[in-house]
């Protein structure tokens, strides 16, 4: 990857969440788009891929366009839990995880205690946890449940009425809950997702408390989501 730094430029986070979609094949052709249409990326831009689990192999260790991150682990360790995949199984191969997207509190019974305990474990295993969050209340119960997050994740704000609505938040509004959460975790960066595109990126990594963004249905797409990183580095 071709990078340029300027100085004193904040530290930006785009994160792609394909969350239950595509197959191995599929991956493969968009890693490969991915890459060889990628416009160099400036230093303080961090790309980070969620793709599925079993699109791991397909990323992993192929590319330093990127990092790679999953959208959950396990409750536990490894052993006998049938069908789960623990942290400390994948360290390896990621380094980023999602934990507590809402869809995951609202369809799988997440709590926030579920949510705290997850991030203990991508902690212990060395993996950088992406908390979502929908509320300030939500990031607060993080910082009571699980102190070990501080100094070491990063947030996902992400709105309800957002996600997958084509109707994202407005920027400023954003930047206000992004602004409260700031109070919470002083050192962590924070992102905003929700119905983010090309034409309204720029809106938000444009707002002095937001880091970056978390992109659904925009990173499915290699070109759209090539544009809507093209549209911040404009
Ligand atoms: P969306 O999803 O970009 O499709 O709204 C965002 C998310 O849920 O992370």
């Amino acid at each position: 990857m071709v990078e340029i730094s300027l100085p004193g430029m904040k530290m930006l986070y785009i994160l792609g969440n394909w969350k239950s979609n595509k197959t191995t094949a599929e991956a493969v052709l968009w890693q490969q788009s991915f890459v060889k249409n990628l416009p160099p990326v400036l230093e303080s831009i961090t790309i980070i891929l969620c793709p599925a689990f079993h699109h791991v192999p397909v990323f992993a260790h192929k590319s330093d366009a990127y990092v790679l991150g999953v959208q959950n682990i396990s409750l536990f360790d490894a052993g006998a839990y049938t069908g789960e995949v623990a942290a400390s199984m994948i360290k390896d191969d990621v380094t980023h995880v999602m934990i507590g997207h809402s869809e995951r509190r609202k369809h799988f019974g997440e709590t926030d205690e579920i949510v705290a305990q997850k991030v203990k474990r991508a902690v212990a295993a060395g993996i950088t946890p992406i908390v979502c969050v929908s509320s300030t209340g939500q990031a607060k119960q993080l910082s009571v449940l699980a102190p070990e997050f501080t100094n070491s994740g990063l947030i996902l704000y992400e709105p309800l009425f957002a996600i997958g609505s084509g109707k994202s938040d407005s920027p400023e509004n954003a930047n206000a809950a992004a602004g409260e959460i700031q109070q919470i975790f002083p050192s962590a960066p924070i992102l905003y997702g929700g119905s983010v595109t090309h034409e309204n990126v720029k809106g938000f990594t444009d707002q002095p408390y937001l880091s970056g963004v978390g992109v659904g249905g925009a990173s499915l797409d290699p070109d759209k989501f090539l544009s809507l990183i093209r549209a911040v580095l404009s």
